[in-house]
């Protein structure tokens, strides 16, 4: 029985630009977000409050943030690494706090520059702030199902992480394929095991298609009764911090398949397919998506 109603998170603005080479300008950014919060998205995550030197892409943040129209129906979020980004964010009023770390030792380090260990005392003080100015908070767990650089990674060391981060106070964990490596083989086991220690609606899954699988493994979580997805429009994106991370799930391909299976999101495809057409052209490149492919070949 696959659920009737599904949350999709668009994360392009973030997760798709901030692995852009090519410089894109604030006055693009703030059109392209403004575009997608008239889709019927309810939740864009739109910038990022990491160091700009490690970011340079998204070191407008303050800008973005600051400058976009607020549809009310949508929440706006952000990427926060330490309480310095919190400052930053509280400054600009973003909706959601989206901390971040890695379920990997050797991903965390290059990501954020600290061990898993030295990780949490960084981010609990960012989640107590931000909730007492009201802001609901949600975690990233990386390399869930793989990690560039120590492989494998031990089903005990997420349900750890998580565990640390629900404790900390989020309210809900994203749980991401970094890579995309994951098939639906693994997600089945994964996804198993934490809903024997988490709600399953306090958990989304963040899935890169860099391999293919995104679509297969969205599927395998729907029929697990999984409902919150994380998807980049266009497929835009990847983290910088590992390699081959490229390509997002693609929003428009999600939606695709979600719609012909009656399930709802309320987004317009059409709109966001125009959307995702704009930015392919700020962008001046092709995006990976199939929607988009297929929209270039006429
Ligand atoms: P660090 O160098 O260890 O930072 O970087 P620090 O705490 O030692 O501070 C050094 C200096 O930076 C200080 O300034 C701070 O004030 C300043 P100084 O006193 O020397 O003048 N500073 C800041 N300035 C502005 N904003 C800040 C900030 N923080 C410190 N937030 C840090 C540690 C975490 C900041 C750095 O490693 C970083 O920014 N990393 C971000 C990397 C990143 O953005 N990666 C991509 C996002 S994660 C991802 O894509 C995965 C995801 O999509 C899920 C999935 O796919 O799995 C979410
Ligand atoms: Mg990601």
């Amino acid at each position: 029985q696959l659920p009737s109603e599904v949350k999709v998170k668009e994360v392009g603005p973030r997760d798709g630009l901030q692995n852009e080479k090519e410089h894109i300008s604030t006055i693009d950014k703030i059109e392209w977000i403004n575009q997608l919060s008239e889709t019927g998205l309810s939740y864009i995550e739109i910038t990022s409050f990491v160091h700009p030197k490690w970011i340079p892409q998204l070191g407008d943040a303050v800008d973005v943030a600051r400058q976009i129209n607020r549809n009310p129906e949508v929440t706006y979020a952000a990427l926060v690494p330490n309480e310095r980004g919190l400052e930053r964010a509280l400054e600009a009023d973003i909706d959601e706090v989206s901390i971040f770390m890695s379920a990997s030792e050797a991903h965390n380090r290059k990501n954020i520059n600290k061990s898993i260990g030295e990780t949490y005392p960084v981010l609990s003080p960012v989640v107590e702030t931000a909730k007492s100015e009201g802001k609901s908070v949600r975690a990233y767990v990386s390399t869930v199902f793989g990690c560039p650089y120590d492989g494998k990674v031990e089903m005990n060391q997420v349900l750890s992480v998580c565990e640390r981060l629900f404790e900390m106070g989020i309210d809900e964990c994203s749980i991401g394929d970094t890579i995309g490596v994951a098939n639906p083989l693994q997600v089945e086991q994964v996804l198993s095991s934490l809903s024997d220690y988490f709600p399953k609606d306090k958990l989304a899954l963040h899935f890169h298609n860099t391999r293919g699988t995104a679509l297969a493994n969205v599927l395998t979580a729907l029929q697990l009764g999984f409902t919150t997805f994380d998807s980049s429009l266009g497929g835009l994106g990847g983290c910088p911090y590992a390699k081959g991370a490229s390509g997002n799930l693609a929003t428009d391909d999600l939606l695709y398949m979600l719609e012909e299976m009656g399930i709802h999101s309320g987004i317009d495809h059409r709109k966001l397919l125009k959307s995702g057409e704009w930015i392919q052209n700020v962008v001046g490149k092709p995006l990976p998506s199939h929607h988009m492919q297929m929209l270039r070949s006429g």
